[in-house]
């Protein structure tokens, strides 16, 4: 939820910082801004739109400077406008921060600021402290970073920050406590964003900041403290992210991109992790705390959206072949709700981006009353991996279109291999079920591949329902969760009202919204519910609903009562989510794209929900 950038070098900032946002921009796009410090006059250009509307608003004036912020928003205080856009700006310009999170104590330090003199043009917390920081700089006469370091002693809310002080021209100074900042390490340069994306091109060693800490950026020195001023020596770590995976490449949009990778960036998410025998599965990330798996009481899944959906196939999956009891839980409703945390329960935080604030506290809470903690999470060095006990990567590459695609398939696969292989460990499954089970598994990127061939006719299929008010997808078993995942997908990039339900809940109310303008999606391929399913198709049928199935390949019986139906390659039923879930996607970016929706940057979105 909004990117930051800033660079500080001796290269001119401004093409930095504009490439750095524009690769930022999934974190947020109702405004955009930067300040670049040119000899030590500041210039700060900002503007609603996106970042191509910031780039004309440059377009012949000033861009010069070595040293430079930058800001992409998602509006939390004030609506998206001119004024309300990042950069903000001191009342007597001596500091110009950008921020992503909230201040939630602004109306109060507003409040006292006010008393003192200070007037404010925004409505936004950020430039409440940005006053607040030059308050202290003029009133105490201190360094601009402990004018920084005293004024986040007196803040309540999250922050990842960088500022400029332009009395002090020479430097950046950047903080986090909840929201991620990454800062990039040149030779006499230093650059800095939400996450390592803007960075990759230039150099591949980073400094993830941690919660509580101040760097202080020159031109030829990182310097890290805490709030107490007490100094942190940096951990570096090399970050390996291929460049050819953050661009679009000959796709139109990165949500086709996304979708189109996922038999590779599945493949990777088990590259390494079967051994070469196909006999065995190795998760390193959790092999120290695998016999305290294995004997969990019960599993607590936490996760939010998309992967909370993953979450919910995970619940299928420990249940029938570890034998585990599994909760799944809105990590919102979860952090807050004072559940019971028994010792011998094993909380699975899932995320994609590793960020989302209500997983990151629901995490924190469970771990504070002793329970193991595991994450699923795909974006390498971000905060969830680093505050949980143990876990696994899903390697399936950036994702960047704010829809996750390849993110949750890659999620079910993790989880799939975890049940598997603590379903051996318990002695719940046979060596043979576990072997076949894993040559089922790797069987799932060819049979996303086939079923992506059949892309011009899920098209089609699009086309005939781009204009619907409303959907409705059911499923049942694994492929319920499915259902929900499908709904989503559909109303978040296409705007069009869609719910996901248990086939057999439709009897319970649903039922009364079908009619002949109703398209009702339909998982049905063959598993131990595929009876049950069919009749339910008769139900819709009989109220005149529109029925597309998703059908096992050669499904007769489905289609002559079906309007449309997608054939999808024949799998294990507890593997069919990873493949059932692709017409799904597809359909879903064909409506938006048909109805002329920004289908990467979807309204009201933003891709890394760091504020709760
Ligand atoms: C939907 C979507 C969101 C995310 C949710 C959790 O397509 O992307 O629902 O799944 O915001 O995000 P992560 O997985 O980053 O915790």
């Amino acid at each position: 939820m909004c990117g930051i950038v800033g660079y500080i070098g001796s290269r001119t900032a401004y093409p930095i910082l504009i490439k750095g946002l524009q690769r930022l921009e999934y974190r947020g796009y109702d405004s955009a801004g930067i300040a670049l410090l040119d000899n030590n006059n500041v210039n700060v250009y900002k503007c609603k739109g996106k970042v191509r509307d910031l780039e004309q608003l440059t377009n012949g004036n000033p861009i010069g400077g070595t040293i430079g912020i930058g800001h992409t928003r998602w509006a939390t205080h004030g609506i998206p406008n001119d004024v309300n856009a990042h950069p903000h700006t001191s009342m007597n310009g001596k500091f110009v921060v950008v921020h992503n999170g909230i201040i939630e104590n602004f109306a109060h330090l507003r409040n006292e600021l006010i008393s003192r003199g200070y007037s404010f043009k925004s409505e936004t917390d950020t430039e409440v402290l940005a006053c607040l920081i030059e308050n202290i700089y003029t009133s105490t006469n201190v360094s601009a970073e402990t004018a920084v370091r005293i004024a986040l002693t007196k803040v309540v809310g999250a922050y990842g920050l960088v500022v400029i002080c332009t009395t002090e021209p020479n430097k950046l100074i950047a903080a986090r406590k909840g929201s991620p900042l990454v800062i990039g390490m040149g030779h006499g340069e230093y650059f800095i964003a939400s996450d390592a994306t803007p960075i990759v091109e230039y150099t591949d060693q980073m400094v993830y900041l941690n919660d509580g800490e101040i760097a202080i950026l020159t031109n030829d020195n990182l310097n890290i403290t805490n709030l107490n001023d007490e100094r942190k020596d940096p951990n570096v770590t090399t970050v390996d992210i291929n460049i050819d995976n953050i661009d679009k490449g000959d796709y139109e949009h990165y949500m086709l991109k996304e979708i189109h990778e996922q038999p590779i960036s599945l493949s990777d998410t088990f590259r390494g992790r079967i051994n070469p025998d196909l006999k065995q599965i190795n998760l390193g990330g959790i092999t120290e705390v695998l016999p305290r798996i294995s004997n969990a009481k019960r599993i607590i899944i936490v996760a939010c959206g998309t992967s909370y959906h993953a979450g919910l196939v995970g619940e299928y999956l420990f249940e029938e072949y570890a034998r585990i009891p599994v909760e799944v839980e809105y990590a919102s409703e979860f952090r807050y709700r004072n559940p019971i945390i028994n010792a011998g329960d094993v909380i699975i935080a899932i995320s994609q981006s590793g960020e989302t604030a209500d997983t990151l506290a629901a995490i924190r809470m469970a771990k504070e009353q002793g329970a193991l903690i595991l994450g699923i999470c795909n974006v390498a060095g971000s905060s969830i991996p680093r505050e949980t006990h143990a876990g696994i990567y899903t390697h399936a590459g950036p994702e960047i279109g704010v829809a996750s695609t390849k993110a949750f398939t890659a999620q079910v696969m993790v989880l799939t291999m975890m049940a598997f292989l603590i379903g051996k460990k318990r002695n719940i499954i046979s060596t043979e079920k576990y072997e076949e089970m894993i040559s089922n598994m790797l069987k799932v990127p060819q049979s996303i591949e086939a079923l992506m061939k059949n892309e011009a006719h899920i098209r089609e299929i699009a086309h005939l329902y781009k204009d619907a008010t409303n959907a409705i997808y059911l499923g049942r078993g694994y492929l319920y969760p499915v259902a929900l995942e499908g709904a989503l997908k559909l109303k978040e990039i296409s705007y069009i009202h869609a719910e996901g339900y248990p086939a057999a809940e439709m009897k319970h109310g649903p039922i009364a919204l079908i009619d002949q303008n109703m398209p009702v999606f339909v998982l049905a391929t063959k598993d131990k519910y595929y009876e049950k399913i069919v009749n339910n198709i008769q139900e819709v049928k009989a109220r005149r609903g529109q029925v597309i199935a998703i059908v096992s390949e050669g499904d007769e019986t489905i289609r002559k009562m079906a309007d449309h139906v997608i054939e999808v390659p024949n799998i294990d039923e507890a593997l069919m989510p990873l493949i059932a879930v692709v017409p799904l996607q597809i359909i879903s970016y064909y409506v938006a794209v048909m109805r002329g929706c920004n289908v990467d940057q979807p309204r009201n979105l933003a891709k890394s929900v760091t504020v709760e």
